[in-house]
């Protein structure tokens, strides 16, 4: 068995002792120039004149081009053809860039940059939402609207009223490695090009257009990331693009890669969001009506803004079933840096919306807000999972995940048997009086039909003591004047595929060679989350081998064609399906090969143990390879996948977009102190729903990860812009992502262990974003921690950084309005 095993990553070893090669550590030839951008001051304006002699003349110097130097100038857009690689003229953010050094060294090109004079027109920026709004200033003509049911009568008649606001901040992705990108120029005008990105062949396809060149004289190559979370979706199209160029008109190869503050003055981030929330509720808890709206400030260009917040709209329900709900969400174009892809993509935004309504509607009623979340749950999917019928289902893998996540004890991580059916306690269906309009449909009319999340939750109330723990809290808090203790447990259900549906799809191509190793394509991206060793994990049990024989390979857009992003934590679902197409096909042909010799039908011969076999005959997998190609049968194979079942209208709002969902819950607690606002996570624990988990290390590891980013974007990390646009927060010494120290110092993280309902590779589940919203439960945590200081709802804002909480303190006391 190779599936299912808590194998390292792949690269583990190549990682921590400096030999794992990323773009800026390939040698690159004789005469490889370097390059940098020179960047816009101001937010918004136009170009009177760039002086750049003093930069042409410096010392290394072989190039500089502005906007007007290029006829047309290359387009770096993924989606709507409006970010000029270099500006038109027209300026719409500080750190734009204006124009293009190349010149023999990197540090050469930074020096140079510093020598243009710049002559700009300033006017003033659009910055705020409220200003945005006002101006109309926006993508799309006018707000998107998703609606369940008739929010305007229910709230009227609804036994109870909330409202409130929210605001959550954005997020730099922080990737250790930043971005960058080689090109190497090859005979007759064709471009290899090495980047630093989540989608190759965005990348190519970008370059061929930048080139005036059709995409097979592109190619793009990518071993891996040191980090991508998004940022490397559509961010790194401009470094490759002026690479490119540089290398066509010089014939030189071309290297580029950010400082880390130019990565954070140039690139997009996590769009913030303002919710605003009008909630009507019974004295139960139960929430019959839910009104949003949503304000994304989406930077100067499209970008991929639209699926982002739709995203964020698609979440807004998260884990309840909400009778009537409806979501308004404005795009607003302000000028800054654009916002981009980041872990969720938009789902942490608009669950955070739920999750504070929840909070604040339990603190209205003097309720546990556990209690109040679990009263609004969707129904408990029934037992018997929908596709479990006939030899598809892998029972024996529930098992063999569970013993294997036992092995990682040592790491802080427990198998949790599930519980059958789910909790009868508790919530949806099994509610005393049913609410009229509780359906099990989200407000896009996708019916909830996996729901795990009351087994789950109990399970996990259970491991943690959830109850005994509160009430301990609660003594203490009423024995301590300055420091407060709170906690939260927090549930997330996550949307799994992309929404736009054409993109759920996949290639590989799977080479057997004639000693019987195997190397293995496919258009996933390495990032760190450990797709590689996963996907070679499902070719090395295809065909029932160790992973010594399965060489894993750089992403080559010459191999694989027309791929997605790795992204929308789809990457093992669609590469893992697409890899097994491919070895399956291989498989079939070497048994037809080798049936007459083992008296078997083709159909009856097992690939295992390195051998292949049917009944009591068996030979070698290397002599059933040999056997093959001495038979003239090729050992290559593609492979190809599309997800099934999927529909979806973004603009009316109604469809299937997900094939599944991932489920998890976290619960933190936490300390602040109310004369400072610091704070502390003290204990986190986690039970995470991986589906029957193809690697439970890796996939612990990225619950672990999840959670760690999700609650440094609720708390430390604070993007900070000035009133002339200008971002003052773009290094770690003023952005502060979390630290090693910052991890929860008790930490129990375990994997919900039942197979995927749906029908996914070996029944594992997506992990990739879902457990970044398990952050959210610190951010609750927190909440709770600020009302014990006082009768009022605290109304903690995102990130709940020391200042943060301090005011909501105050506001608790009744100290601040
Ligand atoms: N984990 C690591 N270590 N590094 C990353 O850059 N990106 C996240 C997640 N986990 C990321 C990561 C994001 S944004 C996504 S969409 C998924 O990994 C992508 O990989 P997958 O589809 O293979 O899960
Ligand atoms: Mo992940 S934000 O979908 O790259």
């Amino acid at each position: 068995m190779s599936v299912a095993k808590p194998l390292p990553h792949d690269a583990a070893p190549l990682h921590v002792t400096g030999q794992a090669r990323y773009i800026d550590d390939i040698p690159v030839p004789a005469g490889c120039l370097h390059l940098a951008f020179g960047l816009s001051p101001i937010a918004r304006g136009r170009i009177r004149d760039l002086d750049l002699s003093a930069a042409r003349s410096a010392p290394g110097v072989v190039e500089v081009i502005a906007g007007a130097d290029l006829d047309p100038i290359p387009d770096c857009s993924p989606s709507a053809h409006d970010e000029p690689l270099l500006s038109d003229g027209t300026i719409h953010y500080a750190g734009q860039p204006l124009f293009l050094v190349a010149a023999t060294s990197h540090l050469a090109a930074r020096r140079a940059v510093r020598l243009a004079s710049l002559d700009l027109a300033e006017e003033t920026p659009i910055l705020g939402v409220d200003e945005a709004l006002a101006a109309n200033s926006r993508f799309e003509d006018g707000p998107r609207i998703y609606a369940k049911g008739d929010v305007e009568a229910t709230l009227a008649r609804a036994p109870r009223i909330l409202e409130g606001r929210i605001e959550v901040g954005g997020q730099e992705h922080f990737y250790l490695e930043g971005q960058a990108a080689l090109a190497l120029p090859q005979e007759g005008g064709d471009m290899i090009v090495h980047a630093s990105t989540q989608h190759p062949t965005e990348i190519q396809h970008k370059v061929a257009d930048a080139l005036g060149l059709p995409m097979h004289a592109v190619r793009v190559e990518v071993r891996r990331m040191g980090g991508g979370f998004g940022g490397k979706e559509s961010q790194g199209n401009a470094l490759a693009i002026a690479c490119a160029l540089i290398a066509a008109r010089t014939g030189r190869p071309a290297a580029m890669r950010y400082d880390r503050d130019d990565d954070f003055t140039i690139t997009g981030k996590r769009h913030d969001i303002r919710v605003d929330y009008r909630v009507g509720f019974d004295e139960t808890g139960r929430v019959l009506g839910v009104d949003f709206t949503h304000a994304l400030r989406c930077g100067w260009s499209m970008d991929l803004s639209l699926p982002v917040a739709d995203r964020a709209m698609l979440h807004a329900d998260n884990a309840y079933d909400l009778p009537a709900c409806r979501i308004t969400s404005h795009r607003l174009k302000t000028n800054h840096q654009s916002a981009t892809a980041f872990r969720g993509f938009g789902g942490p935004q608009g669950m955070v919306g739920i999750e504070r309504v929840m909070d604040h509607v339990a603190h209205a009623l003097g309720r546990d807000p556990l209690e109040v979340r679990r009263v609004n749950y969707y129904a408990e999917a029934q037992a018997e999972p929908a596709g479990a019928s006939g030899g598809s289902f892998p029972a024996k893998m529930k098992q063999g995940v569970r013993l294997e996540t036992a092995d990682l004890a040592g790491r802080g991580a427990v198998a949790v048997p599930q519980s059958a059916g789910g909790s009868q306690r508790y919530g949806g269906a099994h509610s005393p009086v049913p609410v009229p309009g509780r359906d099990g449909l989200t407000p896009y009319g996708m019916k909830v039909e996996d729901f795990i999340l009351h087994g789950l939750t109990e399970r996990l109330a259970e491991s943690c003591d959830y109850a005994g723990r509160r009430a301990a809290i609660a003594q203490w808090n009423a024995a301590n004047r300055v420091l407060k203790r709170g906690i939260a447990l927090t549930p997330v259900k996550f949307g799994i595929s992309f929404t736009l549906t054409h993109l759920n799809q996949a290639g590989a191509l799977v080479h057997v060679y004639q000693d019987g190793s195997i190397q293995m394509n496919h258009g996933g991206t390495e990032m760190g989350q450990g797709l590689f060793q996963k996907v070679a994990q499902v070719a090395a049990q295809r065909f029932g081998l160790g992973m010594d024989r399965v060489k894993i390979t750089a992403t080559d857009t010459g191999k694989v064609p027309n791929t997605s992003a790795t992204a929308a934590s789809s990457g093992s679902d669609l590469n893992g399906m697409a890899v097994r197409a491919a070895c399956d096909e291989i498989r079939a042909r070497i048994a037809a090969v080798v049936a007459p010799d083992l008296q078997a039908a083709p159909t009856e011969i097992l690939f295992e143990e390195g051998m292949v076999r049917a009944g009591g005959a068996e030979m070698s997998f290397e002599e059933a390879v040999k056997r093959a190609y001495m038979a003239r049968v090729s050992l290559s194979a593609t492979g190809f996948y599309r997800t099934p079942d999927l529909q979806w209208d973004r603009i009316a709002g109604q469809g299937r977009p997900f094939f599944y969902f991932a489920y998890g819950a976290a619960c933190s607690e936490v300390v602040i102190d109310t004369l400072t606002g610091e704070n502390r996570i003290l204990r986190t624990d986690i039970v995470h729903d991986a589906g029957a988990s193809l690697n439970p290390a890796l996939d612990i590891g990225q619950v672990e990860g999840g959670f760690v980013q999700g609650a440094g974007w609720l708390t430390t990390e604070e993007l900070v812009w000035d009133g002339q646009g200008r971002l003052r927060t773009h290094a770690p010494s003023t952005y502060k992502v979390p630290a090693c120290s910052d991890r929860p110092p008790v930490f129990n993280v375990a994997l919900w262990d039942q197979p995927n309902r749906a029908e996914t590779i070996y029944r594992s589940k997506a992990v990739g974003e879902p457990p970044f919203m398990l952050g959210i439960s610190v951010l609750m945590a927190l909440s709770d921690a600020c009302a014990a200081c006082g009768p009022h709802y605290p109304d903690l804002q995102a990130p709940a950084t020391a200042e943060a909480v301090l005011a909501a303190v105050d506001r608790a006391r009744g100290a601040l309005p």
